[in-house]
């Protein structure tokens, strides 16, 4: 049976000529600071992101740990929006290993306005905890994939200087927001202190991430990744894909972005799943079940058997991403299911 995996975008396997770049890597000791390939991918990443230092990490979740340590101490508290992968995905681990507290705040689909934070932000009394830091995230999963709009970071970053805060962004999908708006990496990492951004998603990479900030910011960061035990020996290997796909994976995004607009101008003409395709920006598609009977892990388990894979996404939506382990006739494929299975 065909099998469209449209679960997310960690399910693309390294192609023949990633896994080659990562077969003859030059590599060293990480741990010693001397595997020349992932110092070349750090170096190369604090240059695209226009920061002065990156960091090689092992996933996007310890890239947002690290990250959130770095800038808090034990008690402070964090801003961030309520379906932040932080605060939903990341099994609390500014909690458990940093005392941390997180203000969740509900955007609008993940996107918070300078106004909602300001409301977030503690006065300087000793019953509260010390507002330390705000995390955004772009593009937004649980929002849909949804961009940033660069004006309303640049008003969060105000606020924050007004108070005297850090920012951090969740950049998992930060490539995806560059490439369907034009606006470069640098401009959209600009207001913050530390981002994080995934090889691992669009990028098409099997392993890895990368934190990247000031000097001073990223030696701490360091310090706090062997800590939490993320010093890698011969990490070469896995950062020669970081920058394979820097080389070939970045353009492609468009594509991802194409098929998601396709699958949402077909499916959104279903009735059961009506929805405005314009809101998909990128390449997560979040459906609304309009139907109180038919449950998402119902819908997902009736695509599943006809061989396209969906994840149930909230009390009443299931997910689509696309990737680059999908092709025309993926999407064709998909959209054929849903209209025999759904359609009227
Ligand atoms: C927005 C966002 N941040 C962070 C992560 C965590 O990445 P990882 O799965 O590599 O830990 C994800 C993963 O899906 C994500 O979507």
């Amino acid at each position: 049976m065909k099998i469209v995996d449209l679960r997310s975008d960690t399910v693309t396997k390294p192609t023949e000529a990633m896994r080659k770049a990562m077969a003859s890597a030059e590599v060293g000791d990480d741990v010693f600071g001397e595997d020349p390939t992932v110092n070349r991918l750090q170096e190369r990443m604090a240059e695209i992101l226009g920061k002065e230092k990156a960091l090689f990490v092992a996933s996007g979740t310890m890239g947002n740990l690290v990250s959130i340590l770095t800038h808090t101490r034990p008690g402070d508290e964090v801003i961030l929006e309520a379906n932040a992968h932080p605060f939903h995905y990341e099994s609390a681990g500014a909690a458990a290993y940093g005392g941390v507290q997180f203000f969740p705040i509900v955007g609008n689909h993940g996107i918070l306005d300078a106004e909602d934070i300001a409301l977030a932000i503690r006065p300087d009394d000793a019953h509260y905890p010390p507002t330390r830091l705000i995390c955004l995230e772009n593009t937004h999963n649980r929002g849909g994939g949804k961009i940033y709009p660069i004006e309303k970071i640049e008003q969060i970053r105000h606020l924050a200087d007004q108070h005297h805060l850090a920012m951090h962004l969740d950049g998992a999908r930060l490539f995806n927001a560059s490439v369907a708006t034009g606006i470069s990496l640098e401009t959209f990492c600009k207001p913050f202190e530390s981002v994080s951004v995934c090889l691992s998603k669009g990028l098409g990479c099997p392993v890895g991430s990368v934190i990247a900030g000031s000097a001073p910011w990223i030696r701490e960061a360091h310090r706090i990744r062997k800590r939490l035990g993320g010093g890698m020996r011969q990490a070469g290997i896995l950062a020669a894909a970081g920058l394979y796909a820097l080389d070939h994976h970045i353009d492609r995004l468009q594509e991802d972005h194409y098929h998601a607009r396709q699958l949402a101008n077909a499916i959104s003409q279903i009735p059961l799943f009506e929805f405005t395709p314009s809101t998909v920006e990128t390449n997560i598609i979040v459906l609304p079940i309009h139907d109180s009977v038919i449950t998402p892990l119902e819908v997902v388990t009736r695509l599943q058997d006809e061989g396209v894979l969906t994840v149930p996404f909230g009390p009443r939506e299931i997910r689509l991403v696309t990737h680059l382990g999908i092709d025309d006739g993926d999407v064709t494929y998909a959209i054929e299911i849903f209209k025999k299975l759904f359609g009227n």
